[in-house]
């Protein structure tokens, strides 16, 4: 038994040298079990012929949209449906952003946009295409969106340059896709985040509020989903939209937050704190609009519930994991947060310079009782997926049922 055995996958390959390498990603799926088909969008022709990907996959290579004769024999809907998961490979930044997009003006992107089967993507371009902006916001949202990149990586390239973007190898494409089918770490488990500021109300029309994006709990509430788990997200207000697959529940005070986090934690496994709670409301909202008189107020300022510490200390507590905000002695003050909450593993990270609230990167120490791991630098989505690798070591391990410390 192969680890592809059975599996139907639609191989796209679209425009860019790496293409070249296709008709091996096709002879290494097919040696692994898989059932393999091929759709090209027109630019990959130019690298690769249509009849050499026919030959290696032994089946008929779709490249128009508009082909009667090979709409009628499978259309590209039919093509959708019959997949168990779509591989892109090599995919070009062009390609990334027109399935960022939700493009369908090719056949290779309408039968994407046409599937719900998983989408591996493994990225190829040139060093400083794969850093721009743009292609690592596209990439973000696809993964946001559920899809898995494999990749890319390092090396000299064939423009000349040297740096991030050749494709992985096919082997690494093949193992990637047979993950696809693997049961996550966190399969059956049920998950809980928090995320995004909250807004503590003055009154009306006025609150006061923080700079958090909710980037991170929103990419740790993904990667959760991603590695199996039944994902409840409770966020203050951000600019974000649901990951996929993930329950959203928007609130916008911390007492807001505490009470639909008590609503979510029934048969809740594990908790994961990134909100950036208000530590402290106004003592009182005004009813109307405060207005203008001139005078000098004094605000006077109430604590809020710790919505993690409240967590923590239920006898049915799940494993709770807490984030530490910290601008100085960064692991001190964090091991000391994990301590005073009684939690069983917190993320700690440097905020007031580049790296925090609103970056699209981040770096985080992760301590628990007697270990650390440290994340180096890297896109929150990536940054999210390693945590919630450690998260399910530590959470098996904390339930006796494996892993190591
Ligand atoms: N947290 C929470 N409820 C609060 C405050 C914080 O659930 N009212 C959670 C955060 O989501 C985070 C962790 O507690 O996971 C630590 O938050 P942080 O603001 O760094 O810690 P505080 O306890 O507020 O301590 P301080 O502001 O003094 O650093």
């Amino acid at each position: 038994m192969h680890s592809l055995t059975a599996r139907r996958l639609l191989l796209l390959v679209s425009g860019g040298i790496a293409a070249y390498k296709a008709p091996d990603v096709v002879r290494r799926l097919r040696d692994a079990g898989a059932e393999v088909r091929v759709v090209m969008t027109p630019a990959a022709t130019r690298f690769v012929t249509p009849l050499t990907l026919q030959a290696v996959s032994g089946q008929d290579v779709r490249v128009a949209l508009f082909d009667s004769a090979a709409e009628a024999a499978m259309g590209h809907i039919e093509l959708a449906r019959w997949c168990d998961a779509l591989v892109v490979a090599p995919a070009s930044a062009d390609f990334i952003a027109r399935l960022r997009a939700g493009l369908a003006d090719d056949l290779a992107s309408a039968v994407c946009l046409a599937s719900a089967a998983p989408l591996l993507i493994a990225p190829a371009m040139n060093q400083q295409m794969w850093q721009h902006p743009a292609t690592r916001e596209n990439l973000d949202v696809l993964v946001a969106r559920g899809a898995t990149v494999c990749g890319p990586a390092s090396g000299s390239q064939a423009c000349g340059e040297t740096g991030p973007g050749r494709m992985v190898e096919s082997e690494a494409i093949v193992a990637a896709a047979a993950a696809l089918f693997a049961p996550g770490t966190l399969a059956g488990l049920r998950v809980v985040v928090t995320a995004g500021p909250t807004r503590e109300a003055l009154d009306p029309v006025r609150y006061i509020s923080n700079h958090s994006s909710g980037k991170m709990g929103y990419a740790v509430a993904a990667a959760a989903r991603a590695a199996g788990a039944e994902v409840t997200l409770i966020s203050g207000p951000t600019r974000l939209a649901a990951p996929a697959g993930v329950t959203l529940v928007g609130v916008e005070s911390a007492n807001d937050m505490l009470a639909a986090v008590n609503d979510a934690l029934a048969a809740c496994d594990i908790f994961i704190a990134t909100a950036a709670v208000a530590d402290y409301r106004p003592a009182s909202a005004s009813e109307n609009k405060i207005k203008r008189d001139g005078a000098t107020r004094t605000l006077e300022l109430v604590p809020n519930p710790d919505i993690l510490a409240n967590v923590a200390a239920r006898d049915d507590a799940p494993f709770t994991v807490g984030f530490a905000a910290e601008t100085n002695d960064v692991e001190a003050y964090a091991r000391a947060k994990l301590e005073r909450k009684r939690i069983d593993m917190i993320a700690a990270n440097h905020v007031g310079g580049e790296l925090g609230f609103d970056s699209d990167d981040n770096e985080l120490t992760v301590l628990w009782n007697n270990g650390r791991a440290p994340l180096a630098r890297a896109s929150k989505p990536a940054l999210a997926r390693q945590l919630i690798e450690l998260v399910a070591t530590r959470y098996r391990a904390s339930r006796g049922t494996g892993g190591s410390a």
